[in-house]
């Protein structure tokens, strides 16, 4: 009898080499992790991710355990990354760690995809990748490598992402080939450059080209919306292009676009969010009018005004359903906030908004897509004074679930969100000058709450690769610069110390190093603008930018001084302050030129390539 019960006893063991074990999969392709803990009568494995136990949970992508308790996660994607943890149920102390690392191939843009110039000038093509690994670029001209044995006058900069020619010739017109490879795959694209004098402009092509760089386009140019209606200025040569006055009519309604205020001696219009519709249109919200207008960009027009809940003060624009959602407060306490659809937003018909059952929101945030992440399906909506965030499915509009944050009495106020690693940065309300400052962090994978990211606060903004989080704290005087690494791991990279009172954040891709960026931030209070190169932590300070909008005269947002950028490879970027406009040259870090006697122009969109 003693004999049979001891030979019952569970007796396990994990080899010590395999205490750790590293997985790399290619995203897409299935993963298999097999359990290493071995031992008579071994209990059911139980698998782990940021400490939250999966087996009972209904996880989309992960959902079979298997015969021998492993771990399968069907389609591998980069949210995965990280460790999965398991033991045998009721022996936690006996655990093994699979590092699950996901790989990418490369996806590239190039720019321009032609140009023309005439000889003697300079000429720059530019190949953005990502991918994981970090991709290696080659360049071909008209199918031979020129990168091995390059010409004298071309240079490439910034790892290869810029080919830069210092003086082009006739004999540099040709088709560029970007090529970009990395462990798992390979993607290309094609720069053509045209060498021709302007006065022939012979080649039909060519002189298509030429009209366009001569400014007769709509594209590549910042729309600005002030007080004194919408200025489209082309920020190279800071011209004004269009001034689009207060008092022109709606060409669907034949409405005012900024009808004078009962009372008011002068015509002035407000805004408060504004958002690029696929380079077509631009919906912007005139809280006062309870509505939004659309803007055709290739006849700068104003089309159509859309009416809305009272006083809408915030759009996103979700590319993956191309809806744009508008955040309505109902009136100027915030009492009756509302969230609304507007459908096919890119389609040519006439407009409305649908109303979603979702109530009482206080704010919501929607994914950003990337070169990389191009569909996204869930949105978050911060109910009003709760410590939850509900999230949405965004194509059927309606909530499918609520994280509690009341563990850590989290009111939600702002979120980032990175698809390395799955995971999103919660920025928790300040309630009162003795509650704590902290940032949450939610698995995307489990959409559970790991816990504070570490003693980080403030408001976090996520680089468009995912790779950095900064985080920039109002009340306090800090600007925090995490990486995320490609084992999904959340590193401190350093700190700054800085009085600043950050009103916005604006990241420009670098033009010395391939796959970094550099940040801008305004204050709310200051005329500085800082710069910050995140590769090196080398900072400067553009000075006397004058002062920015009053928060009193900036209701809508904390946001009272924005900085927006000019796209993937834009170089200018922009910012206004109370009176007049200035913009920053991103390439040389120095200012390029103030555009004066635009009041309050606090919305701004950017339109590239039309
Ligand atoms: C770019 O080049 C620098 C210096 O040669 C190197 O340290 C860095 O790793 C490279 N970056 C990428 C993304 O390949
Ligand atoms: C909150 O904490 C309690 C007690 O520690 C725990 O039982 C519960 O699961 C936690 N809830 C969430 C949503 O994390
Ligand atoms: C994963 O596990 C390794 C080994 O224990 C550890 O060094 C690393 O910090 C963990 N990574 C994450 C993202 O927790």
């Amino acid at each position: 009898v003693l004999n049979t019960f001891l030979s019952e006893v569970v007796q396990l063991s994990l080899p010590e080499e395999q205490k750790v074990s590293i997985t790399t999969v290619t995203v897409g392709l299935s993963a298999v992790l097999t359990c290493a803990i071995q031992g008579t009568l071994r209990p059911p494995i139980i698998w782990k991710r940021n400490s939250i136990t999966l087996n009972f949970l209904d996880i989309e992508d992960i959902n079979d355990f298997g015969d021998d308790d492993s771990l399968y996660i069907t389609k591998v994607t980069t949210v995965h990354m990280g460790n999965f943890t398991c033991h045998a149920h009721g022996y936690e102390e006996l655990y093994q760690t699979h590092i699950l690392q996901v790989n990418v191939p490369p996806v590239i843009r190039v720019y321009p995809e032609t140009q023309a110039q005439e000889p003697g000038v300079s000429a720059s093509l530019k190949c953005h990748a990502d991918g994981i690994p970090n991709p290696k670029i080659t360049w071909l001209k008209n199918g031979i490598d020129i990168t091995p044995k390059l010409p004298k006058q071309l240079t490439l900069l910034a790892n290869s992402t810029e080919l830069h020619i210092s003086s082009v010739r006739y004999e540099d017109t040709g088709a560029y080939t970007c090529i970009a490879k990395n462990e798992v795959g390979v993607d290309e694209d094609i720069s053509s450059l045209f060498v021709e004098d302007s006065a022939r402009k012979t080649h039909a092509a060519v002189a298509n080209i030429l009209w366009r760089e001569e400014g007769l386009s709509v594209g590549n140019m910042f729309y600005v919306f002030s007080d004194d209606g919408i200025t489209i200025i082309q920020p190279t040569d800071c011209d004004i292009r269009r001034q689009i006055k207060p008092d022109e009519r709606i060409v669907g309604s034949y409405e005012e676009m900024c009808p004078r205020g009962e009372g008011e001696s002068t015509q002035y219009c407000i805004w408060a969010s504004a958002v690029n519709v696929r380079d077509k249109y631009i919906y912007v919200t005139q809280p006062s009018q309870n509505r939004v207008l659309t803007i055709d960009i290739q006849t700068q027009k104003v089309m159509q005004s859309i009416q809305t809940d009272p006083v809408p003060v915030r759009l996103h624009y979700d590319k993956s359903h191309d809806q744009v959602w508008v955040h309505s407060w109902g009136d100027m306490q915030k009492s009756l906030p509302t969230l609304q659809v507007i459908t096919e937003a890119s389609g040519g018909e006439t407009h409305h908004t649908i109303r979603t059952l979702i109530e009482r929101v206080d704010d919501f945030f929607i994914p950003p897509t990337n070169l990389i992440i191009n569909h996204v399906r869930f949105g978050f909506v911060f109910p009003k004074s709760e410590p939850a965030i509900h999230k949405i499915d965004l194509e059927t509009m309606t909530r499918i679930e609520t994280i509690s944050l009341k563990n850590y009495s989290c009111i939600p106020q702002n979120m980032a969100y990175t698809h390395l690693g799955g995971y999103f940065f919660v920025q928790c309300k300040v309630t009162s000058l003795a509650s704590p400052l902290t940032q949450i962090i939610i698995d995307s994978v489990t959409d559970s709450v790991v816990g504070p990211n570490s003693d980080v606060s403030g408001t976090p903004y996520i680089s468009p690769d995912g790779r950095y989080l900064i985080s920039t704290d109002e009340r306090g005087n800090m600007i925090r610069v995490q990486t995320i690494t490609f084992q999904g791991k959340i590193k401190l990279k350093f700190d700054l110390q800085t009085n600043l009172h950050v009103a916005d954040l604006a990241f420009q891709t670098s033009f010395s190093e391939g796959n970094q960026y550099s940040i801008y931030t305004t204050s709310q209070s200051q005329t500085d603008v800082l710069y910050v190169e995140l590769s090196t932590g080398r900072m400067n300070i553009l000075k006397n930018l004058k002062d920015p909008i009053s928060s009193q005269d900036w209701p809508w947002s904390s946001h009272n001084r924005i900085v927006m950028d000019s796209g993937l490879f834009g170089q200018y970027l922009i910012t206004p302050s109370k009176e007049s406009l200035f913009i920053i040259n991103g390439r040389q870090n120095i200012l390029h030129c103030e555009v004066s006697d635009i009041k309050r122009g606090n919305t701004v969109v950017w339109v590239g390539d039309v």
